[in-house]
Formats: C-alpha cells, sequence, structure tokens
C-alpha cells in the first residue's frame, strides 16, 4: 500500500503531528511543497484554521493533486474548533477526492492557550490512529 502524509503548519503544531504519523508509518513527513509524484492509496494530510478558514494552500493541494490520492485522511490541529473535517470534506467533495470517515484532531498551542499542545499524549494516539488507519 502506497502512503504519503503531507502537512500545512504555521507555528508548527500540525506538523508534530504529521511526524508522528508518518514515523508510525514508515514514510516521510512533507509540507506542501512537495506534490504527489504517483497515486497513493492513503493521503494523510494536516491542516489546521486561522481565523476559522484553511489556508489556501491546502485547497490548491488537494486541486492540483486530486488524480494522486486513492482516499485522503484528514488530521488536525485547532485551539478552538473541533477539527477541520468539515471544511476539507467540502474541499473534497469539490473535486471528487474520497474522504476517510475516520479523522484525527486535538488541541493546538496558541497564544495563552493549550500550553504544550500536542503534547507526548496527542502524539502517541496520532500515531495509534494512522496504524489503524492504515491497518499496519
Ligand atoms: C492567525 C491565527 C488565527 C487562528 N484562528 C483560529 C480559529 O479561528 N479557530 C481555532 O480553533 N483556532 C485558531 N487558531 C489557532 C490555530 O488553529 C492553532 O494554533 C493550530 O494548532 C495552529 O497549527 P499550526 O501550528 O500547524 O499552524 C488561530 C491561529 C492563528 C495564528
Amino acid at each position: 500500500m502506497k502512503i504519503a502524509v503531507r502537512y500545512f503548519t504555521r507555528s508548527g503544531n500540525t506538523k508534530k503531528l504529521a511526524d508522528a504519523i508518518a514515523e508510525a508509518l514508515g514514510v516521510e513527513a512533507k509540507d506542501l511543497s512537495a506534490p504527489l509524484t504517483e497515486k497513493v492509496d492513503l493521503l494523510f494530510l494536516g491542516s489546521s484554521v486561522y481565523a476559522y478558514g484553511v489556508d489556501g494552500k491546502v485547497r490548491n493541494y488537494l486541486e492540483d493533486n486530486a488524480m494522486r490520492i486513492g482516499k485522503l485522511v484528514n488530521f488536525s490541529t485547532a485551539a478552538l474548533i473541533s477539527g477541520t473535517y468539515a471544511q476539507i470534506s467540502k474541499i473534497a467533495e469539490q473535486n471528487d477526492i474520497p474522504l476517510a470517515k475516520e479523522e484525527f484532531h486535538c488541541r493546538g498551542s496558541f497564544a495563552m492557550l493549550h500550553k504544550g499542545r500536542p503534547n507526548q499524549e496527542d502524539l502517541a494516539q496520532a500515531a495509534e490512529f494512522a496504524r489503524s488507519v492504515a491497518g499496519v
């Protein structure tokens, strides 16, 4: 099974999840400057929200790589909202990308909120989530 891990991050929180997920799956987590060079069975894509929306680069990445994504798996960090699934789901639907029902989300530090998150427990849970979805 071919698996890729990509993420968008501004302050590093989502990258921490991406690295934990990638390590659990034996692949390398890359940012969105790395297009998919071949079709993958699973794309684990990490994102976050900034003033309620995911960054436009996440939409662009999905539009540009839609044909190479067998199934998209969403993961995210945020300070307040409960995840980016709803927003990613809309983009996936508009681009005919199958989206896994399972997702992983945890708090991400922001200003004085949620210091230290994602923490070691979050990372362990993200790794467990990835292994379970990928069946490895
Ligand atoms: C400019 C800005 C706006 C944000 N707006 C929101 C928001 O509307 N809702 C929310 O839950 N978190 C918001 N956050 C918090 C981030 O989603 C959170 O810190 C997240 O973990 C950042 O991920 P990153 O470090 O991977 O970029 C905002 C953060 C920044 C910097």
